[in-house]
């Protein structure tokens, strides 16, 4: 996986790396569909990503409460056949993320982000012209 990712070190260093993909191998399986093009439906494959996404974040949450640490890597895709291949993935599974963790060396300090008001919109899009002032 650190070979297909361009060599980053996290897929080399963590002891425990999870792969997460959006399936729709599962219901192609277990589901009787009466419109055979259901499968190139943008919104189940919109869902299935999705679903992978909100589990990858759940699963990170999770773990966290555990007091490991990680980073989420969506590099692994730059060869998604290839990723698919190493861990025989059925058609329609399509590898997405892998969430590498482990307990962390040193805790580090709360990364700076933008502010609210850049970020949040209250019944409209936010105002990106307001000018953002550094503490
Ligand atoms: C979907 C997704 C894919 C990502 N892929 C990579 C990646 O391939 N390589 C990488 O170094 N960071 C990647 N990141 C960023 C890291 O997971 C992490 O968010 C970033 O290092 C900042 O983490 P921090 O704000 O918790 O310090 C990705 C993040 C997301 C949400």
């Amino acid at each position: 996986m650190a070979t297909i990712s361009g060599g980053q070190e996290w897929l080399k260093k963590a002891p425990l790396t999870l792969l997460f993909c959006a399936d729709l191998h599962r219901s192609e399986k277990f589901l009787t569909v009466t419109d055979p093009k259901v499968y190139q439906n943008k919104e189940l494959f919109t869902v299935a990503v999705v679903d992978a996404a909100l589990a990858t974040q759940k699963a990170f949450i999770a773990v966290q409460t555990l007091g490991l640490d990680g980073v989420i890597i969506g590099g692994v895709r730059n060869e998604m056949d290839q990723l698919a291949d190493l861990f025989h993935l059925p058609e329609r599974v399509m590898p997405l993320f892998v969430l590498c963790l482990g307990y962390p060396a040193e805790q580090l300090p709360v990364k700076p982000c933008l502010p609210q008001s850049f970020v949040v919109g209250t019944n409209t899009y936010p105002d990106l012209t307001k000018t953002i002032t550094k503490k």
